[in-house]
């Protein structure tokens, strides 16, 4: 029997709340260190982009389909078998049911098989960890999680301690991405290829609007910058001009992330009497040259260390809920057998049900 407190932890870490299908194996050391032996990500972009976004049915099919091959090749890579596991993590939401109900699931036959503990990863505290695969990063931090489906600002004090100072009121920031590079006619996922056209492009040309000015929340807005962007691409027809647009997109995107950041940043300094200040960026946006470089900046001017995850860990991958879940498993937290594949799932359940981001649904609050 592994004790969580003084043996080290080999996890499998199973991640399909997406277009991703992906395994990992990581290696915690009692004392913290952390080790990736094996990260495999499956990508179902060519499956997608045809549609120009993630079509759920084809996502949580793809997922059937390569789940059991993708977390071998990630056994493999680390040159281990099921027998060397010491728990099993896998992504239990928020995200796209289908999809995540497969990666659970199979978590749930390898933990049975094995007789391995399970821990139900909600995935945004695998990306609020995914910093830490790449270096040593102390508890507690402020965090920017903006990815596709969140853009939130939380102040996170220990394992499944969150608390969201500020959330996106419409869209998140990954999703404007995604939405102009669609209208500019840039193929799916748009993020990437809007940062690869905006290269040599100039931030100045054009004039976008800046969200919420008066507002003094940590709050953020993208949707009039999307409706915007979105018109003036329709008569933008040169290849300069392309550029110049994509370039001012990502400008006011990043600028607006940092404002923002810059605001909360100053907010938490007060909080912790100026002790142990760090700024940690994470999830898909994280991986945007332009975006990375304002935070860093931002947070330099505020005295906080900045980290960001290793690009490989940006965007979703399992490694971070490998993490994640060997995380939970040191402090003696698993899960039982019949947990749930949740579609909504907020890290801070409070302050999303005290003012909810965005209006409940069947689904429950999301943000
Ligand atoms: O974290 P992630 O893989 O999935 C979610 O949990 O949502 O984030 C995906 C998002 C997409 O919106 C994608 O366009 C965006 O991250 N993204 C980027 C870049 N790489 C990924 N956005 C801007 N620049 C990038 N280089
Ligand atoms: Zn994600």
């Amino acid at each position: 029997m592994t004790d969580p407190n003084t043996d080290t932890l080999t996890v499998l870490g199973l991640e399909t709340s997406c277009d991703e299908t992906a395994a990992a194996v990581v290696r915690r050391h009692a004392d913290g260190r952390v080790e990736v032996l094996s990260s495999v990500v499956g990508s179902q972009i060519a499956a997608h982009a045809p549609f120009g976004g993630v079509v759920p049915e084809i996502a949580a099919r793809a997922h059937v389909e390569s789940i059991d091959a993708i977390a071998e090749a990630a056994l493999a890579e680390a040159g281990l078998g099921y027998g060397d596991l010491t728990g099993v993590a896998a992504t239990a939401g928020p995200g796209l049911v289908g999809g995540v109900m497969v990666g659970l699931s199979f978590g749930k036959a390898v933990a049975l098989a094995r007789g391995l503990p399970l821990v139900a990863v909600n995935h945004l505290e695998g990306h609020a960890v995914s910093a830490r695969l790449g270096a040593e990063i102390a508890y507690p931090f402020l965090l920017l999680l903006v990815s596709g489906g969140h853009c939130q600002l939380l102040s996170v004090e220990g394992v499944g301690a969150c608390r969201r100072l500020g959330s996106t009121l419409d869209d998140a920031a990954g999703e404007a991405f995604d939405k102009i590079a669609k209208a500019m006619g840039l193929p799916y996922p748009g993020g990437p290829a809007l940062e690869t056209l905006a290269e040599g492009g100039d931030a100045t040309a054009f004039t976008l609007p800046r969200m919420l000015l008066g507002r003094k929340d940590c709050d953020f807005s993208f949707s009039g910058l999307k409706t915007a962007a979105a018109r003036m691409a329709e008569g933008v027809t040169g290849e300069q001009d392309r550029r110049n647009l994509a370039a001012c997109v990502q400008a006011a995107i990043a600028t607006q992330l940092a404002e923002k950041s810059d605001r909360a940043m100053a907010a938490y300094a007060l909080e912790m009497e100026d002790q142990g200040l760090r700024f940690v960026v994470a999830g898909g946006v994280a991986a945007n040259r332009a975006v990375r470089a304002k935070l860093e900046a931002t947070a330099a001017a505020r005295n906080f260390s900045f980290a960001a995850p290793p690009l490989a860990y940006c965007t979703d991958n399992a490694a971070m809920i490998a993490l994640a879940g060997a995380e939970r498993l040191a402090l003696g937290i698993s899960d039982g057998l019949d947990a749930v594949a949740r579609p909504r799932w907020p890290l801070d359940q409070a302050a999303a049900l005290a003012s909810p981001s965005h209006k409940a649904g069947r689904k429950g609050v999301k943000a």
